[in-house]
């Protein structure tokens, strides 16, 4: 027989939905075992796992609102006026990028339950076995190794049927997945023609882009089908998966939005600095019992550390702050995927540009959308993404940023239509970025306003000359890829800004004049081994030299993976959470 908790019962009778709060005068308590900041991706998994265990008491603090009822953050297509709304964003800009002619570049994150998995471009890549060997390489710790986490991806990944239910076989390998996780992954559920012809590329252009049957399994190198963070049509993020209404009923689990953290507070005797409560939205404080877990994302998890007096002396000093804890590499090492776009006219209206620009087609689409959850609306028009490498003899004279040789330099992202279906017309266009980088930037706290104000967020952005040599190799590359046969007759003309740069000089000055960040950054808080004298957090993700303050989150790792950054971070949330579990057993 099968009996609902008590608590679901008194739930329902007294109407209550979630125990999520708006206002800290709501909060029926100020002492918890946990205190998490930040309800963002990392945070929501933590929040999950860390309250399936009924004696441990758990409050997240968000500083943005709900994701309920954002339909721009549900619906996949919808992704690029989810991220132009300021409403659900921090509304960040980079420091002026000397790697970029001086240019400032917006810095999204968002400002929202689920954090950047509520609004980013729901990629699913998780990188190379080399990336994460690399990891646990830097931490000592084998637990950080691709074997030791493939069952964290195996707990975060729930493998879903595309929206449009079409025959999947030959578009993925099913030994790399699985079925029994809470994010829904599944491949595009709606294709536009252009996708046909990039498979048929891989055959016809075997040699520099082969078919790869499945870029998640560890060894990306080639061009395969992407699969996406999106189950029956709609966006899975951290939000509607970990916090689902299900988990939100948890008695042990509390979550207040609006909730701006400002500060750490700990004691320093003679057993070294303790952490035991958070200062938020303007002079609350809130106990912790175990331990703080600071998920506040790259951005935020420096500024948060820094203006508790952990950070570099000589910084701090500077800034009239305290130091608590003298960590030099807070906020330093930041790595970050530098993108572009290449882009052709096409003969034909197929294309994810038509749904954008055509009223009446969208209006159908929504209609669609709304009915069945299938259709244009499901889809963000990227279908394939290829990884490529740069040539031997330029890494001889560049460097080389990649974690190994089946680390891949360039990503393609096959796109059918513009960045966004924004441009006039009828496009092809593929997004190229660099996936191991050299350039390192840095998130640290303004002078003139440290406390109150932005960070200043410097991704470095072309800072290192090897990322510029990759981004332009990758233009080559994106201009080989159509020409192959099976474009003939579709692709018109070249519609860039730069079509007329041939040379290597030429794309260099191309390259630095348009290219913008891929917003991928990690690295502010990186972990390192125990004995290193560099770092932020040990291999348990604890805050070195600290007592009762993990970091889980994006920026604990040491280096940006060869990946889009939100599977690395579910699997660093998911293993942080087992690592606090273990510790506190
Ligand atoms: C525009 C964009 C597109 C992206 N596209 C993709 C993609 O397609 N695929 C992919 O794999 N990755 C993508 N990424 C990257 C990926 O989403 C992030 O790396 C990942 O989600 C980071 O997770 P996090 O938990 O570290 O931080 P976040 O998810 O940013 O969570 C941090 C949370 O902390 C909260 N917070 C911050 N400061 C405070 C404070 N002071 N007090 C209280 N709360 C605070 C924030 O509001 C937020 O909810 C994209 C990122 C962006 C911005
Ligand atoms: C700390 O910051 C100062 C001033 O920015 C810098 O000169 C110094 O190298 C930094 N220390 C370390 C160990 O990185
Ligand atoms: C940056 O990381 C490298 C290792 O990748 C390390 O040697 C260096 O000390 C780090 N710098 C800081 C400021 O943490
Ligand atoms: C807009 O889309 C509708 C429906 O697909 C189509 O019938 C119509 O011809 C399109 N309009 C233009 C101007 O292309
Ligand atoms: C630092 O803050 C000041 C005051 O708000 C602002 O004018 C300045 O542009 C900021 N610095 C940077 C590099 O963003
Ligand atoms: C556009 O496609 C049509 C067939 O669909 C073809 O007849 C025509 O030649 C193409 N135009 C160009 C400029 O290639
Ligand atoms: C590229 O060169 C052609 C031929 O000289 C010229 O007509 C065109 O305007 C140039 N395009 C751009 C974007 O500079």
């Amino acid at each position: 027989m099968f009996v609902l908790p008590v608590y679901l019962l008194l739930a329902s009778a007294f109407g209550c939905h979630a125990k999520i709060y708006n206002a800290v005068s709501d909060l029926p308590s100020l002492s918890y075992d946990f205190v998490i900041v930040g309800g963002g991706t990392a945070g929501s998994v933590v929040a999950n796992r860390l309250t399936e265990n009924p004696d441990f008491s758990v409050l997240v603090l968000e500083a943005g609102v709900t994701n309920e009822g954002v339909v721009d953050s549900e619906a996949p297509f919808f992704v690029v006026d989810m991220l132009a709304n300021p409403i659900w964003s921090y509304n960040y800009l980079s420091t002026p990028q000397a790697g970029l002619n001086g240019r400032v570049v917006p810095y999204a994150r968002a400002r929202i339950l689920g954090g950047c998995s509520s609004h980013n471009g729901m990629y699913y890549t998780r990188g190379t076995r080399e990336d994460y060997d690399r990891y646990a390489a830097l931490t000592g710790d084998q637990g950080w190794s691709w074997d030791h986490l493939l069952p964290y991806f195996f707990k975060n990944e729930r493998w879903t049927a595309p929206a449009d239910g079409h025959d999947t076989q030959g578009q993925f390998d099913p030994h790399v997945h699985s079925t029994r996780g809470l994010t829904s992954v599944s491949l595009t559920g709606f294709s536009y023609s252009a996708s046909a012809r990039v498979i048929q590329t891989t055959a016809e252009l075997q040699d520099e882009f082969p078919f790869n049957l499945d870029m998640n399994s560890g060894t990306p190198l080639g061009v395969g089908w992407l699969q996406e963070t999106i189950g029956g049509g709609e966006r899975s993020s951290a939000a509607t998966a970990y916090l689902a209404p299900q988990f939100q009923q948890r008695p042990n689990l509390h979550i207040l939005l609006n909730a701006q953290v400002s500060r750490l507070v700990a004691d320093t005797g003679n057993d070294g600095v303790a952490f035991h409560s958070v200062e938020f939205s303007q002079d609350q404080f809130v106990a912790s019992r175990k331990e703080i877990i600071l998920s506040a994302g790259v951005i935020g998890t420096p500024q948060i550390l820094q203006a508790s007096g952990v950070g570099n002396k000589t910084d701090l000093q500077a800034l009239g702050l305290h130091t608590l804890l003298d960590l030099p590499s807070v906020g330093r090492n930041a790595s970050d995927h530098p993108v572009l776009s290449v882009t052709w006219a096409v003969n034909s209206t197929d294309t994810l540009d038509e749904v954008r620009q055509n009223a009446t087609r969208l209006a159908a689409a929504v209609v669609e959308w709304d009915a069945t959850k299938t259709g244009p609306v499901t889809a963000i028009g990227v279908t394939h993404v290829g990884w490529n490498r740069i040539n031997d003899d330029l890494l001889i004279q560049f460097g080389d940023g990649a974690a190994g040789p089946a680390t891949p330099h360039v990503e393609l992202m096959f796109t059918a239509g513009s960045f966004g279906g924004l441009m006039p017309g009828h496009f092809f266009s593929i997004g190229t970025a660099v996936v191991a980088p050299l350039s390192r930037g840095s998130v640290m706290l303004n002078r003139t306003h440290p406390l109150t104000g932005p960070p200043l967020i410097d991704p470095g952005l072309l800072s290192n000359e090897f990322d510029v040599v990759a981004l332009r190799e990758g233009i080559k590359m994106a201009r080989q890829f159509v020409t192959a046969k099976v474009w003939e007759g579709y692709i018109l003309n070249e519609a860039d800004s730069f079509v007329n740069a041939t040379t290597d000089a030429e794309l260099d000055a191309a390259v630095r004049a348009i290219a913008g960040t891929s917003s991928h950054l990690v690295g502010t808080a990186g972990m390192s081994a125990r004995d290193a004298a560099y770092g932020v957090v040990d291999p348990d993700l604890l805050v070195k030299g600290a007592r009762g303050l993990r970091i889980i989150d994006a920026s604990v790792l040491p280096i940006v993976p060869a990946a889009h950054t939100q599977a690395a971070t579910y699997v660093i949330a998911e293993r942080g959470a087992d690592l606090v579990k273990a510790a506190w057993a």
